[in-house]
């Protein structure tokens, strides 16, 4: 077992609530059996790599198993740092070492699947030739793997050199090379590839395919199928490349945080209040003369923190706090006391421990998959949450596995701001320099905090 689809196994004491099993991807549908092959096409620094990364990224937070197979990577074990010449299709070692690659690469993603809990794997080439295409058609086919084209089309020269500058000069393929040296050669590579590329036209139009044209200006979309498919598609045509922040707050301080009672809707305290004040001017310091959009949840603590921000403001339910269901109101001792088996069994699996009548982590991630995706879409955006579904959105962000993504810190009073950059994203942190108490409680205490 994978631990991707198993259902959430709790003990119900008697008397309590009884909770329904539940053995689907947290998309509520059963998506066990569908095993699809997300195939890129494109020249060279037309994203491809950058995608796939993001999508297995997405996947992942969404706890679908994902991986990338990159042809470029598997190509070095042969040809560490190539020349144009390399790929050149006249250049008879070089088109059989480059199929050599493609084989490794076909070979490695089709035994991820045979082991058992593969579900989307990204093949990650250039893949720019009708006949490069075919022959994975019939491997995946032979399989029974679905495939699903992703064709990067983009025509626009002055981003093509900029996506050359940005990521081709400091590729392991120009190790120790002169940046304006690898430049020029990487674009005769773009240039031995433009020979014999073929986009996907009506020749393929029995493939499932989406065609990305100048970064979804234009899309063009094929025989889409499933659902795990559309959903794919759908982020696809959500990604920009603007560069933009976004900026995360939890709320300031409250009087259940004072008291250390979870849960409720209760007002800010006094040190909370400051913080609200202070805010716009951290914003400020931090965002510069940016139009910003503010989204809050529905829940008064966050409102109130944001009520001075001179931006045009969103409320989303589905940015109110982990619902702790019956223990709503309590804080962690009473919890221990109250509920001892409960409180341990969520120290042991925080992230899938879901609170009777209420909420897991898991179940968070699965409601905030629209805001993830409305982020995706947007630019600017400030939002200030709450500290479980602050986690969870930094976790996707950051990458941060599920084992760890409800057991960080984030402290109240604080500015964070994200910046995603081509193949990373860059955090800042900003404390406003006002008193709060933690609410952190580390696993196996019962976080007594003055
Ligand atoms: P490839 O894998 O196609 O060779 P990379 O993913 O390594 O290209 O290129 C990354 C660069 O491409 C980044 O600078 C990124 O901003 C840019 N980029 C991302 N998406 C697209 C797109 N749809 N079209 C063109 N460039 C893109
Ligand atoms: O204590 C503040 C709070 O936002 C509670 O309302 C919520 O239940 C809790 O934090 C979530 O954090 P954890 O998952 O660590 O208990
Ligand atoms: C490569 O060798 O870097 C590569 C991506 O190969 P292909 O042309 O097969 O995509």
């Amino acid at each position: 077992e994978d631990g991707y689809f198993q259902p959430q196994m709790r003990k119900v004491p008697t008397g309590e609530l009884m909770q329904p099993s539940r053995k689907t991807n947290g998309y509520g549908v059963q998506a066990e059996d569908t095993r699809i092959c997300v195939v890129m096409v494109g020249l060279p620094a037309r994203g491809k790599s950058l995608i796939a990364q993001k999508v297995v990224r997405y996947l992942g937070w969404l706890s679908i198993p994902a991986k990338t197979f990159n042809v470029g990577q598997y190509r070095r074990s042969n040809t560490p740092t190539p020349t144009a010449e390399f790929f050149d299709t006249s250049n008879a070692e070089g088109e059989r070492l480059r199929r050599a690659a493609a084989e490794a690469a076909v070979d490695d993603m089709i035994r991820w699947f045979a082991a058992g809990s593969g579900t989307i794997a990204i093949l990650d080439a250039t893949n720019s030739t009708k006949d490069r295409r075919r022959w994975i058609q019939e491997r995946c086919d032979a399989e029974g793997i679905e495939t699903l084209y992703v064709e990067s089309k983009c025509d626009d020269g002055d981003l093509i050199m900029s996506n050359i500058l940005e990521v081709k000069t400091t590729s392991p393929d120009y190790k120790g090379q002169d940046p304006e040296k690898a430049a020029q050669d990487f674009r005769n590579r773009i240039k031995n590839y433009e020979k014999v590329y073929e986009t996907i036209d009506e020749d393929e139009s029995d493939m499932t395919y989406v065609k990305l044209i100048n970064v979804g200006k234009q899309v063009i979309i094929n025989r889409i199928q499933d659902y795990l498919q559309s959903r794919v598609v759908y982020y696809l045509m959500n990604l920009h490349l603007k560069s933009r922040s976004i900026w995360l707050s939890r709320h300031g301080e409250s009087n259940f945080n004072l008291s250390g009672q979870i849960g409720g809707d209760a007002d800010i305290s006094d040190r909370g209040e400051a913080y609200a004040r202070r805010l716009p001017e951290l914003v400020k310091q931090s965002a510069g003369d940016r139009q910003l959009t503010v989204w809050t949840s529905t829940l008064k603590r966050t409102i109130q923190t944001a009520r001075f921000l001179e931006y045009e403001k969103l409320e989303w339910k589905a940015l109110d706090e982990l619902d702790s269901g019956v223990c709503d109101g309590l804080t962690y001792a009473e919890i221990a006391e109250q509920y001892p088996e409960d409180f341990k069994q969520r120290d042991d699996d925080k992230y899938n421990y879901r609170y009777l009548g209420g909420e897991s982590y898991r179940d968070v991630v699965i409601r905030l998959e629209p805001i993830i995706m409305e982020l995706e879409r947007s630019e600017n955006i400030l939002i200030v949450t709450h500290q479980a579904i602050l986690r969870c959105i930094y976790a996707y962000f950051m990458n941060v596995p599920q084992e760890r993504s409800p057991w960080m810190e984030v402290p109240l009073h604080t500015l964070i701001k994200l910046t995603p950059k081509a193949y990373s994203t860059i955090e800042e942190r900003l404390k406003a320099d006002i008193p709060a108490v933690s609410t952190f409680r580390e696993k196996g205490s019962l976080a007594k905090h003055q």
